[in-house]
């Protein structure tokens, strides 16, 4: 029998508090702004991934909660070329290791949340693929190594290889060397940090990011404002909110941002609605809990799909939990998950 290789890992889910939305180079997945996400809790809401390889597997393969996937999508072909010539670039300097990066992959995933459903699973799901076989090849590159490598994936995934706040810094150069993650605070440094996550739909989202993404470049003209001007402006913000644990501008840009990103896909031409009205009553519920607190206690955010991410600190669970039941609890569909915000730890086979 031919030797298996494998290793096994997980990657966390992360949630955008500065979104990105735009492509100048949809090839290489480098991105029109920069963007920062909190990386939810590795036990909640996460991919596991074992990566194989053997001479005895026929093909590259790739299971996704037990049914097939393409792998031949320039996306995943991607990742896969960059890990093996690392891979084979280890090989030819130490000719004693075996030669895997010659044989055929098997990829095996699973998602415990839904599957594109606006909750970031191609972000958990590229990162936990490109450091399973990072893990198997053992490859000695840094997560922001890897993140480079994850980004070509699905962009997004490149800031789920960080636990806590990670920043995805846009970069400038055309080879997208510099469009990296970077780890702006690890998860300790914000303890209280909470989020409950609302479950509006598991359904599949109606516009993927990545055509969604495309037409609103081509089409809004809000988009070009919210690129140049108020991206870099909320950058600043929230990177200074988070080292400072400033709840209230962490808050405040939070939601700002998904109004901004879901303005230009409302000015996307034809308009693209990830919101729906419940997402809008979950709006209305974080204003209330604000209004009845006297300043910003919980946020809101959404990504590419109506389910809510609300950011809230511990001492505030209580008003942020029931008012929600409250609210929310009788709608058809609605399902709440209390999440902490954790390191992202490696959990090899
Ligand atoms: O990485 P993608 O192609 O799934 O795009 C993600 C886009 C948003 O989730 C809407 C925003 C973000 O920064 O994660």
């Amino acid at each position: 029998m031919a030797e298996v290789y494998q290793a096994s890992t997980t990657a966390p889910v992360n949630i955008a508090v500065v979104k990105y939305w735009g492509k100048r180079d949809p090839k290489l997945n480098l991105p029109t702004n920069s963007s920062v996400s909190v990386t939810l809790s590795q036990v909640d809401l996460r991919t596991h991934t074992t990566a194989a390889c053997s001479s005895s597997f026929s093909e590259d393969t790739l299971l996704l909660n037990s049914s097939p996937q393409d792998v031949s999508g320039a996306r995943t072909q991607a990742c896969f070329r960059e890990l093996r010539s690392l891979r084979a670039a280890l090989e030819s300097s130490n000719p004693s290791l075996p030669k895997l990066s010659s044989l055929p992959l098997r990829i095996v995933s699973e998602n415990n949340f839904p599957t594109a459903a606006g909750l970031a699973s191609s972000a958990a799901g590229f990162a936990a693929l490109v450091r399973a076989i990072a893990n198997l090849y053992e490859l000695p590159s840094s997560p922001t190594d890897l993140s480079c490598i994850a980004r070509q994936g699905s962009g997004s995934a490149c800031r789920s290889l960080f636990g806590g706040y990670v920043a995805w810094q846009m970069g400038s150069k055309v080879d997208g060397s510099d469009s990296v993650a970077v780890e702006l605070a690890p998860a300790s440094h914000w303890p209280t940090m909470r989020a409950l996550i609302l479950v509006v739909s598991a359904e599949k989202k109606g516009v993927s990011s990545t055509s969604g993404m495309q037409i609103t470049v081509g089409t809004s003209e809000l988009f070009q404002r919210r690129a140049e001007v108020v991206v870099p402006k909320h950058m600043e913000l929230m990177t200074k909110a988070i080292q400072e644990r400033d709840f209230e501008t962490f808050g405040k840009v939070t939601m700002m941002e998904s109004n901004s990103f879901h303005a230009t896909c409302l000015d996307t031409f034809p308009p693209i609605f990830y919101l729906n009205d419940v997402s809008r009553a979950a709006i209305r519920v974080v204003e209330d809990i604000n209004r009845k607190a006297g300043k910003i206690v919980a946020a809101y955010t959404f990504d590419a799909g109506p389910n809510a991410v609300i950011y809230f600190e511990e001492q505030n669970s209580g008003l942020v939990a029931g008012l929600f039941k409250s609210a929310l609890g009788s709608l058809d569909g609605w399902q709440g998950r209390d999440i902490e915000v954790q390191e992202a730890t490696d959990v090899d086979a």
